[in-house]
C-alpha cells in the first residue's frame, strides 16, 4: 500500500501523506494541503475530518465496536466499576489495588463543595434547568479554587476536584431545586451510591441503597464515559485549544452536551414515549412524521453519526431496563412504548435506508426513570458519566505534538467587495 495520497488539481498532482490507525483506519494528512495547493476543505459537521490522533477511544460504526482504551464496552458494563473506568480513561491504563485504594481516597476528600457555592444555587429562579446550572458552577470552580503554580499538580488536583464535586454538585442542584436540604458526601459510601444518597436521602425518608440500583447507575456511567470526537468532547478540545482552564472547557462540554440531538436526547425521548402515552398518539403516526421532509420533527433517541447499526451501548442498556424494573417490580408502560416502536422502526424501509437504529439514549431514560430520577436530571446524569472522557481528551490534547489552536477556515459566500453608504444617502 502507498504511504501517501495523490490529488490531481489543474494539472498537477500533490501527494499528501496516509496515516493508518491501529484498527487500519486511513486518512490524508492535509496539514500542508492550502500551501501546497491553495485549496481547503469543505466538511460541514466534520463527518469527514479527523481533527486529532488519539490513543483513548476505538468505535467502529459500520460493525458496532466501542472500546475505552483497547477494552471492550461489553467487558467493562460487565466487569469493571465506574472509578475504575474513568481511572483507564484518564491515565491510560486499569488501576492495580493500591492505585484504585489512592484514587477513591482522593475522591472522598475532594468531595465536599465550598459552602459559599450554596449561595450562588439559591439565586437560580426556580425552574432553571440543572444543566445549565452545572455548567455554570462548574465555570465558578476557578474562582473558588485558584489555579496552583505547579503545572502537574495543578492538573491532577483540578481533574480529581471534578470527578469528586460534578457528582457533589448535581445532588445538591437537585436538592436546592426541590427546596430541600442538601445532604452532604459519606465518606463510608462509595462513589455512585454516595451520589444515589446525597440525591434522594431525606430527613423523613432514609434512603436504602440497592446494589442493583448503584449498578445499574455505574453501567449507564460507563456506557457514557467516552465516545471519541463527539460534539461535547469535541466542545471541550477546540474551546480547551485556546489553552483555557480545564474548569471553563468542561463547562463549554456540558454546554454542548445539553442540546436535544446530543445528551439532552434521553430527557427528549422520554418525553416524546411520555406524550404517546399520554395522548395515546398512534405509534405509525409518529414514523410517518419523522419521515416527513417537511416535518422538523425526529424520532428521538434514534440514529447516530458514526453507527450504522445497533449502538452496542443500546443493547446494553435495554437488558438493564428489563433487570430493573424486574427487580424493582415496577411496570413502566414506556418501556412497552418504546419496544414496539424499535419493533415498528427497524422494519421500516426508511430507517433501514438510513441505517437509523436505537442510540444509548433510546433506552437510558427508562433505567433512570426507574431508579427516580426526575427527567429535568437526565442530562445531568450523562455528564456526570462523560466527565472522565472529556478530561482525558482533553489531557491528551494538551501533550499533543501537533497540537494547534482550532481555528477552521470557511467559504465565504456572501457580498463582494461594496462601498460604505452615508446614512443620509441610503434608500
Ligand atoms: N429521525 C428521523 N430521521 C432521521 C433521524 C431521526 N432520529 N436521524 C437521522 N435521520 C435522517 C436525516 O433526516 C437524514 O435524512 P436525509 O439524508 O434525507 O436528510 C438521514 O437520516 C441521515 O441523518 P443525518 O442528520 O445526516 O445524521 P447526522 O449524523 O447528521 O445526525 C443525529 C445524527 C444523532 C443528530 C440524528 O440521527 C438525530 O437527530 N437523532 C435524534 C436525536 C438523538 O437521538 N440524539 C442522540 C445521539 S446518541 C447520544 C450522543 O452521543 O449524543
Amino acid at each position: 500500500m502507498s504511504d501517501t495520497v495523490k490529488v490531481f488539481f489543474e494539472g498537477n498532482t500533490y501527494e499528501f501523506p496516509l496515516i493508518v490507525g491501529t484498527e487500519g483506519e486511513k486518512a490524508i494528512d492535509i496539514q500542508k494541503m492550502r500551501q501546497k495547493t491553495g485549496l481547503i476543505t469543505y466538511d460541514p459537521g466534520f463527518g469527514n475530518t479527523g481533527s486529532c490522533k488519539s490513543t483513548i477511544t476505538f468505535m467502529d460504526g459500520e460493525k458496532g465496536i466501542l472500546r475505552y482504551r483497547g477494552i471492550p464496552i461489553e467487558q467493562l458494563a460487565e466487569k469493571a466499576s465506574f472509578k475504575e473506568t474513568a481511572y483507564l480513561l484518564i491515565n491510560g491504563m486499569l488501576p492495580n489495588q493500591a492505585e484504585i485504594n489512592r484514587f477513591s481516597v482522593l475522591l472522598n476528600d475532594h468531595s465536599l463543595v465550598h459552602e459559599d457555592m450554596q449561595h450562588f444555587y439559591q439565586n437560580f429562579p426556580r425552574g432553571s434547568h440543572p444543566m445549565g446550572i452545572l455548567s455554570t458552577m462548574v465555570n465558578a470552580l476557578r474562582s473558588f479554587y485558584p489555579e496552583l503554580k505547579e503545572v502537574d499538580e495543578e492538573i491532577n488536583i483540578t481533574v480529581t476536584r471534578l470527578l469528586a464535586k460534578v457528582r457533589t454538585m448535581a445532588a445538591m442542584s437537585y436538592k436546592i431545586s426541590r427546596g430541600h436540604k442538601v445532604v452532604y458526601p459519606r465518606a463510608d459510601l462509595a462513589y455512585t451510591a454516595n451520589f444515589l444518597n446525597m440525591m434522594f436521602d431525606s430527613p423523613v425518608k432514609p434512603y436504602i441503597i440497592d446494589d442493583d440500583v448503584v449498578r445499574a447507575l455505574e453501567v449507564f456511567w460507563i456506557l457514557h464515559a467516552d465516545h471519541e470526537q463527539n460534539c461535547s468532547t469535541s466542545a471541550v478540545r477546540v474551546v480547551g485549544s485556546g489553552r483555557v482552564n480545564l474548569y471553563a472547557a468542561i463547562s463549554a462540554g456540558i454546554s454542548a452536551l445539553w442540546g436535544p440531538l446530543h445528551g439532552g436526547a434521553n430527557q427528549a425521548v422520554i418525553e416524546m414515549l411520555s406524550q404517546v402515552h399520554e395522548k395515546g398518539i398512534p405509534l405509525h403516526r409518529l414514523i410517518e412524521r419523522a419521515k416527513d421532509k417537511k416535518d422538523p420533527f425526529r424520532l428521538m433517541g434514534f440514529g447516530h453519526r458514526v453507527y450504522k447499526t445497533y449502538d452496542p451501548r443500546a443493547k446494553i442498556i435495554k437488558e438493564w431496563c428489563h433487570t430493573l424494573i424486574n427487580k424493582l417490580n415496577i411496570s413502566d408502560p414506556l418501556l412497552d412504548i418504546a419496544m414496539e416502536l424499535e419493533e415498528i422502526a427497524v422494519r421500516d424501509d426508511y430507517f433501514i435506508e438510513n441505517h437509523l437504529y436505537p442510540n444509548v439514549d433510546f433506552y437510558s431514560g427508562i433505567v433512570l426513570k426507574a431508579i427516580g430520577f426526575p427527567t429535568s436530571m437526565f442530562t445531568v446524569l450523562f455528564a456526570i458519566g462523560r466527565l472522565p472522557g472529556w478530561i482525558a481528551q482533553w489531557k491528551e490534547s494538551t501533550d499533543d505534538p501537533d497540537w494547534r489552536i482550532s481555528r477552521p477556515r470557511q467559504i465565504y459566500v456572501g457580498k463582494p467587495r461594496s462601498d460604505y453608504i452615508p446614512l443620509e444617502e441610503r434608500d
